[in-house]
Parts: C-alpha cells; structure tokens; sequence
C-alpha cells in the first residue's frame, strides 16, 4: 500500500517538488512562507534552538505546527518532518527526563533498559510535536580523546550491537513479516530513528571529530559496522552519513560505503541523511567546489540534505545538475522515494499536525524512575578501601553525626547532564531542566539526624576542623559537545585536583568522576578511599545516592578501557601492549545493604 501511495505522488511532483523534499533547514529559517517557497521537506533545531527559554511541550507542539501549516499549503500538500537531537532523552524541553549519556548505558549492558528508555523519549518527544530524533550514536568510539566518546556505549562493538534496542523502542517492534531495511514506525508515540555518523566516526586518528579513519577492511566491517548490521534488520528509518572520512575519503562524497553498502548491500530502505553542512565540507578533491559537493553528495547516495549551508543555492545547483543529466533523475526518485516511505510508514500523511495529548509524558514520574535505575546501573565501582585491611568504604552508613559533600559537580544539574542538555554544548542545562542533583540526591537518602555540610572546595583546614565522619567529593570534565570536546591530554580538569587533595587527605572519602569518557585519575588514587565512575547520569542524581549508600548494590562493568596515561592511547580491550589503569569489564561490586533512613 505505501509503495502504491509513493508510485503515485512521486508522479504528480515537479523537480521542484523533489527537490524540495531533499532539504532540510534550520527552524529559525523555517517561517511558513518559506516552507511554500522552497518547498521544504524536513526541519530541525539546531543547538540551543528552542521555542522559548523553558519551553513547555505545548509551545513546541504550537511552533512545529506552525511550520508543518507552510507545509500542507503547498500545492500536494507534503507534510515536513521535524527531526532534533533527542540523544539522552528530550534534552530539548524543559522539564525532560534526562537519561545517562551513551557512555554510561553501555555499562548496563542491558538491552531491555534501553527499549525502554527509546519508548520513554518516543513519548516525550512526540509530546512536542516532534516526530524525528537524530539517535542513536551507534559510534564505536576507539579514542576517549574524541570530543563525542560519550555519545558511543563502548568501545567494543558487540555491547554496541546489543544496545541497538534502543531502535525498537523509539519506532516501535518491526512486524515479523517486514522486508529487510524496510523503515518502521510504529504509532503516534513512536519517533523515526537515526543510526549515526555511518560509519567508522569512532575511529578516528586520535580521536579528532571529523578526521580521517584509517582502517582495514577487516575492523571496518568487524568493528564499526556490525551495530548497522542491526539497526537495518530493526527497521531504522534514517542513517546520518559521518563528517569523517574513510580512509581519506569524505563519508558525504563516499558512494561506494553509502550507496554501494548500506543501500545495495544492506538493504538500507530508509533514507540517508548528511550531517549539518556535511556536504559543504567535502573538500576534495583540491577542485571540490560547491556545485562539486553537490554532486559527489547526491551521487554518493545523501537523500536529505541537513542545512545545505545556503539552501536557495543548493536548490538551484541540485536542480541545474539534474536538468543537465549530471545527475539522473531517477537518483532524486529514489532519494525522495525513500522519504516518503518513511513519512508514509509512520503515519505522517494522516496526521500531520500534532496535538497535546502527550504533554504529561514529558517528566513524568514512571520516566524519571526509569532515568533512576538507568543512572543505579551505570555506575562502576573502581576502588572501594585503600587496602584489604582497610577495608570497604561503600556502601556509606546513612546514620552518622555529620558529613562532608564537595566539588564543583555535586550540585550542578547541568554538568550532571553533560553536552547536548538543553543547549548544544550543555552550559544551559543547569537551571533550565528539572531533576535533582547527586548533592540533594544525597540530603534526600541520609538519616535525617545526619547534617550534610556542602563546601565545594573546602581548604584542607576546614575539614580538619570538623569532624566529618567521611566526605562525597564529587568531580569531573564541564560539558561539551562535537569538535569543543576533542581533548589530547584529558587531564581531571581544575578544581577537581584541589578538591581531591584538599579533602581526601584529610578524611576518608569517595570521589564521584563525573565525566564522558575515562580521565587520567591515577595520580590521585591512592588518596581516596572509593572511587565511583558516574559518566554523565543526567537528570536523576538520585541514581548514584540509591548505590552510595546501598540501597541498590553496584553492579557496572566498564564498557571502556580506563587507561594510565594518555600515551597509552589508543587502548582497546584486545590490542596487543594492553596495560590499562582498570581493564574493560572491570567494576567491583557491592549488596544492597538494609539501613533506614
Ligand atoms: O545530529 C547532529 C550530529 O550528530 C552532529 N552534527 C549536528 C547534527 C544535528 O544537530
């Protein structure tokens, strides 16, 4: 029936239309006016692009509505989708539950707890009208050094592979008698998916965004490939063409990996979609020009273009290209063909216009448990007491006179959450999205005969002169997001070193790492007591205060090799010189302890 509705619109449409439905533009540039000039098919929000400061699910549904109104008055009536990066739960709304960051749910290595975290964001960006999320990274991060390490689930593709189950829950199951690579969305609160950056953005030389990715052909298709391999038989409906190159050449310009693989091969029957400006990054070679980029983009197999950088011009580029049969038109049927399946699959033609049915799902109390135990088994223990004969330090007794809490991370919702939080770097997050902080998780888990003292950085001579009887020294890197992320040295940034040192000398404590990927903590270790690896745990901080104090025991394993020095890097689990700090797969575990509080 879908290939039926497809065969027969795409007969009624000029190039215009085709071409129309190929372009995807930023929302600020998204007035309805413009929908119908351009004829636009598809929209996103950018970083930080949001209705309002603290927008509400009901004024996204009000602005997404607006634009998909540009879009019915065209003249076949064509509705846009709307995609934005919902990459750790709706991190675009206010109020949003926030799920721990790629690189702490692959520790769980729980693919049910994924389906059900994707179902969980479905509904909540549904709730804003938005039915399209730029997730998931399926990167096989090889090089903590890499600005987006957080966004991959490991640096092992088989907990990769398995964490795909986030693709069933976001678009719903694919029904038994689906053909291969055919998109399915299932439902009004369901979303369309999107595998990404295909293929091979984890291994970048040193881990610098959008380098060159030299590999072999046996660890292309052994260890950046195979999570494809699932997402595909699951059904995903889009796959984002990496800014990296493979092997010298541009992702964006590379037909023989887009079109050649993942299309031919794979049986990829969603559409492809490049990175923002993607194809306006294709600089080789030295004669690439605009109209280069143009061609070697949609030749290469890019179906949608996000943010052609001036989207008038490339309009008109893509379409001259067309009329002088550089590129066949029956390269824009399919590109828009593929478009359309997926809007015809997921209901899109029926019914374009949202409503604010969903408003409720965002926040609401069965998604932030759901957060809470997501953050509970996330968490690695690394080292809990100095020695056997000091024995465990964790779990923490909730009834004790007085204890210390410090750091700058322990009360900071937006370091809690990380890059991509609200705004694109992840700076707004603190303020403007709701959840509870691992300093007020820890007020909220305590005996309440128990003063929780919070000094952020204390000197050494305060917490001499009290007598805590142990101290919650939480640390870590600020947010980041893409390319402000790569890090060569990753160093515990300051003040976590003096903060460290100011206390751990001076009484016994646990030190909280709250961090998108592993940092040089060797150094400090012999002063702390416990050291727990939170990764980026978002917005419910209560998860980490349920297994400090053993209410829930740890049960984590690295999904990351957490190296000594960054001279060591790259390490993987199985290289040949594998010296790590704390080998992947390692974390201590504890019992849940019975304490009242
Ligand atoms: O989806 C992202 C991608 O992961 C990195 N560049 C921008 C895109 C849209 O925001």
């Amino acid at each position: 029936r879908v290939g039926a509705r497809i065969k027969s619109l795409l007969a009624r449409m000029t190039l215009e239309e085709k071409i129309g439905q190929m372009v995807q533009i930023e929302r600020a540039n998204a007035t309805a006016q413009v929908m119908k000039d351009y004829l636009i098919g598809s929209v996103l929000s950018g970083g930080g692009s949001v209705p309002a400061p603290k927008a509400s699910p009901e004024q996204w549904v009000d602005m997404v509505n607006e634009i998909q109104k540009g879009a019915l008055a065209t003249r076949l009536g064509i509705p846009m989708i709307y995609g934005i990066d919902a990459v750790h739960g709706h991190n675009n709304v206010y109020n949003a539950t926030i799920f721990p960051h790629n690189v702490g749910l692959g520790v769980t290595r729980d693919p049910d707890l994924l389906r059900r975290i994707g179902a969980a964001t479905a509904l909540e960006v549904r709730a804003t009208g938005i039915p399209y999320a730029f997730a998931p990274c399926i990167a096989v991060c090889r090089d903590p050094r890499w600005g987006r390490c957080y966004e991959s689930y490991s640096e092992d593709h088989k907990i990769v592979k398995m964490m795909t189950e986030i693709i069933p829950g976001l678009q719903g199951d694919i029904p038994a008698n689906s053909r291969k690579g055919v998109p399915y969305v299932g439902g009004k609160d369901k979303v369309a998916a999107c595998a990404k950056h295909y293929v091979g953005d984890g291994g970048t030389v040193k881990g610098i965004n959008e380098n060159n990715t030299i590999v072999s052909q046996h660890e292309l298709y052994s260890i950046h490939m195979p999570a494809y391999y699932d997402s595909i038989i699951k059904g995903v409906a889009t796959v984002m063409a990496s800014y990296s190159s493979l092997n010298g050449m541009k992702m964006h310009a590379n037909q023989k990996m887009l079109t050649g693989f993942l299309k031919n091969r794979l049986h990829f029957r969603g559409f492809v979609i490049s990175d923002w400006e993607g194809i306006d990054r294709i600089t080789y070679p030295p004669h690439a020009n605009y109209t280069y980029s143009v061609q070697a983009s949609i030749l290469a197999g890019v179906d949608m273009v996000m943010v052609p950088y001036n989207y008038p011009e490339f309009i008109n580029e893509l379409s001259n290209l067309v009329k002088k049969n550089v590129i066949p038109m029956s390269r824009i049927d399919d590109a828009v063909k593929r478009i359309l399946r997926v809007k015809f699959s997921m209901g899109l033609f029926e019914t374009p216009l949202a409503d604010n049915s969903l408003a409720n799902e965002v926040g609401s109390k069965e998604h932030r448990e759901l957060a809470r135990e997501a953050v509970r088994k996330s968490l690695v223990l690394l080292q809990n007491g100095k020695s056997a004969a000091a024995g465990p330090l964790l779990p923490l007794p909730k009834k004790v006179p007085k204890i210390l809490v410090a750091g700058s991370h322990a009360d900071n919702l937006g370091y809690q959450c990380g890059g991509w939080t609200i705004e694109w770097q992840g700076i707004g997050g603190n303020n403007l999205t709701a959840g509870t902080t691992i300093l007020n998780a820890i007020k909220a888990t305590v005996d309440r005969s128990t003063q929780v003292v919070f000094n952020e950085n204390p000197d050494p001579a305060f917490v001499k002169s009290n007598d805590f009887s142990y101290a919650i020294v939480v640390v870590g890197e600020q947010p980041y997001a893409e390319t402000k992320g790569d890090n060569l040295n990753l160093t515990l940034p300051e003040p976590g070193p003096s903060t460290i040192n100011n206390v751990c000398g001076a009484v016994k404590c646990v030190v909280v790492v709250v961090s998108g990927r592993p940092l040089v903590i060797e150094p400090y270790l012999a002063s702390m007591d416990a050291l727990v690896a939170a990764w980026l745990p978002g917005s419910e901080g209560q998860g980490v205060a349920d297994a400090l104090f053993g209410d829930y025991g740890f049960s984590g394993k690295l999904a990351r090799t957490w190296f000594k020095r960054v001279d060591q890097l790259p390490m993987n689990v199985g290289d040949q010189h594998y010296d790590p700090l704390f080998p992947f797969g390692f974390g201590l575990t504890t019992k849940p302890s019975r304490q009242s509080s």
